[in-house]
């Protein structure tokens, strides 16, 4: 029955679906937003609010938040974190943005929170390490897409790839420039995604489709060489032994990610947007040698755990510093489509709905105090 339709969209956030139930209506092709279900939502600060006591011991609960939204969304998608909070005296930013907020106003000298949804939760970590001067006390990424993306063989997979030709793809490369609608189911099993990681290697696309700054190829040599973020977020980038500067920049951005307190990274097997869906949780897909082995092996791509990744044994980022000290925590919830951490969403593999706010209640809740 029932159901919908549900022509998920692939990644980062689009979906499009039909269904009797109608929480949200259908939209056009974004994963997560529409016009109609989405209240709109004032982006100015609650300036009413009184500033809090400074000079009191300042807890988490009392720290303002700041929400990034992701791929195809935009700063109204927050709402219900927005009426949440705000109910309760916070303060509530869903960004657009940081420096001219959070400067010239004693509500943010203590510190503040960031809740990241899909790649806003990449971006956000970017905020991170790039912004000397941050004071964020905790980085909350909701499904985010915070260590690369790669259609790889797993099940779980399967329904982000589906819609890749179906639209999805489409609205974040041009079709001119990569042709999602022209592989066969087959090819959409190695092939598509040599092709795919081939045409993410142009400097031009990295520069303008941050699709591309997502991708993570499994040819390791070919990723770190032409993908022109990640690496770098992930501090595994090449620096000539004389780049000084190279260097310095990898001190200083992880620096930056251990002034953070907490990172607490949520994912669902049940996604549906973000593969693989454990990317979410710092996994990513085994790699090989080259554009051949991506196809020949495509099959046997498995994913590697956050304790197996080099980012985390080689500590490049503060990755396992911060779990050491004790301020990495990572939960899995099962059954939570991509956009179900922002509203009500319909479940992917089966009938109903998503309810956001026990889903809140249970999991996003708990880590703001
Ligand atoms: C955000 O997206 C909604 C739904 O697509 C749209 O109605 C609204 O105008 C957008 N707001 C901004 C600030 O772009
Ligand atoms: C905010 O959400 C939490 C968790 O669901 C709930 O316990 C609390 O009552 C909510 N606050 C308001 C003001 O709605």
């Amino acid at each position: 029955m029932r159901l919908c339709e549900l022509l998920v969209a692939s990644f980062l956030p689009w979906l499009a679906f039909s269904s009797p139930m109608n929480i949200i209506p259908p939209p056009a092709n974004e994963v997560c937003l529409d016009d109609s279900s989405i209240p709109t939502v004032s982006t100015t600060l609650n300036i009413d609010l009184p500033m809090r006591d400074s000079a009191s011991s300042i807890e988490k609960k009392d720290l303002p938040v700041f929400f990034f939204h992701g791929l195809t969304g935009n700063s109204t998608e927050g709402f219900n974190y927005q009426a949440n909070l705000t109910a309760e005296g916070r303060v509530f930013v869903p960004l657009a943005f940081l420096r001219e907020v959070v400067t010239n106003d004693e509500r943010f000298a203590n510190g503040y929170i960031f809740i990241g949804h899909s790649q806003g939760a990449m971006m956000a970590r970017a905020v991170i390490e790039q912004m000397d001067d941050h004071k964020v006390h905790a980085f909350v990424s909701l499904a985010g897409g915070v260590n690369g993306i790669f259609y790889g063989p797993q099940e779980a997979d399967r329904n982000s790839i589906k819609n890749l030709g179906a639209g999805f793809g489409a609205a974040v490369l041009p079709q001119q420039l990569f042709d999602f609608t022209g592989y066969t189911p087959e090819a959409y099993r190695g092939k598509m995604q040599a092709d795919f990681v081939r045409r993410s290697m142009d400097p031009k696309l990295q520069a303008a489709y941050s699709i591309t700054n997502l991708l993570r190829s499994p040819v390791r040599d070919v990723w770190l060489k032409t993908n022109q973020f990640l690496p770098m977020i992930n501090n595994v980038n090449t620096c000539a032994w004389f780049d000084f500067h190279c260097h310095l920049e990898k001190i200083r951005r992880k620096n930056n990610f251990l002034k953070l307190k907490e990172a607490h990274y949520f994912a669902s097997p049940d996604d549906g947007v973000v593969s693989p869906w454990q990317g979410s949780l710092l996994g990513h897909y085994s790699e090989v040698n080259s554009f051949g082995e991506l196809e020949s092996k495509f099959e046997s791509l498995t994913v590697v755990e956050i304790h197996d990744t080099i980012e985390y044994k080689e500590d490049t980022y503060g990755l396992r510093t911060l779990d050491e000290r004790g301020g990495l925590f990572r939960y899995t919830a099962p059954g939570v489509p991509h956009c179900c951490w922002m509203y009500d969403f319909p479940k992917f593999h089966t009938d109903g709905l998503c309810e956001f706010h026990p889903l809140f209640d249970k999991y996003v809740y708990k880590v703001l105090w």
